[in-house]
């Protein structure tokens, strides 16, 4: 009689400790003193989203934990709500570069870096020149200046955010390399390269096997990747999906690294109802600083 709502509590119990292993928790903004970068997929992020303060209100929130945001989906050609966000944000504070809507169909999406000024100097941004059309959304690279701690002195670094297409990440995940590479190649005064973005790579998109042979995973001689496998980045309760990723190439002095990786889990860090956080994205932020 009271043995099925002990193993059911038990079995609670058991998800509940899975979670929390597997999703990073953190109710505090990353330590201030290194540059704190991340990397966020904003589901469909346009007018619609624009028009609902509550999630607006939460954005700015994420956005504010940091000084500069790697920004994916968003999808709106006018730049209305690319705007608008950044006079919610403090248009004194924060500036963007948007590149061009990309994609091979009639879908298409604006990356976007957002930054504070007053933090980093956005020196250039361009999309990967990608001859071979390996893909569908060619990364945008951006080269930024800021002031390394551990270094004492401002240095250069150079992001490359990529959101891979679900149905090719195998294929456009080999492709990586080439993009870095290239990225080396137009900035090589740079002290090291971040490879950041939603690259869909777990679950329905990438296996196990897949993922063990994906070269930017697997070669820490040439890329360091910080998330494993195991990491959850989606706020869906009923998913457990490493889908966003970060790698970092070494280029230059050795003190220009990357520290305190973490996914933000807003629902529980800023203490959200799911319907609200669910309102925000269905990715988690990939954070981190640069030392
Ligand atoms: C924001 O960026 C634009 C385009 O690069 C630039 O013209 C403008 O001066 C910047 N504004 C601030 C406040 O940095
Ligand atoms: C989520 O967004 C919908 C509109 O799509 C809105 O009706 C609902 O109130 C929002 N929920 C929360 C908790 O903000």
């Amino acid at each position: 009689m009271f043995l099925l709502p002990v193993l059911v509590s038990l079995g609670l119990l058991f998800l509940g400790t899975v979670q929390e292993t597997n999703s990073f928790v953190l109710n505090d903004p990353p330590p201030k003193g290194a540059l704190r970068v991340a990397s966020f997929n904003i589901r469909r992020f346009g007018r619609t989203v624009m028009s609902r303060p509550a999630t607006v209100a939460n954005i700015v929130r994420i956005i504010h934990r940091y000084d500069v945001v790697f920004v994916m989906e968003t999808r709106d050609a006018s730049m209305e709500s690319v705007r608008q966000l950044r006079v919610a944000l403090g248009e004194t504070q924060w500036n963007y570069t948007a590149s061009v809507p990309v994609g091979r169909t009639t879908y298409k999406e604006q990356y976007v870096y957002w930054y504070r000024p007053d933090m980093v100097k956005l020196l250039h941004a361009h999309l990967y020149d990608d001859t071979p059309d390996d893909f569908n959304r060619d990364p945008y690279i951006a080269q930024f200046q800021y002031w390394s701690q551990a270094a004492a002195s401002e240095v250069k670094v150079t992001f490359v955010g990529a959101h891979l297409k679900p149905d090719d990440v195998v294929k456009e995940m080999e492709a990586l390399p080439n993009a870095i590479a290239s990225a080396k190649r137009v900035f090589p005064d740079s002290e090291g390269i971040v490879t950041m973005g939603d690259f869909n790579a777990d679950c329905n998109y990438m296996n196990g096997a897949e993922r063990s042979t994906a070269t930017v995973l697997n070669t820490p001689s040439k890329y360091n990747s910080y998330l494993n496998d195991f990491v959850d980045t989606t706020v869906a309760h009923d998913t457990n999906c490493a889908y966003d990723r970060l790698v970092f190439t070494a280029q230059g002095r050795s003190e220009v690294k990357v520290a305190n990786v973490k996914v933000f889990d807003f629902e529980k860090g800023m203490g959200l109802s799911f319907d609200a956080a669910y309102n925000v994205s269905d990715h988690y932020p990939v954070e981190f600083t640069l030392e």
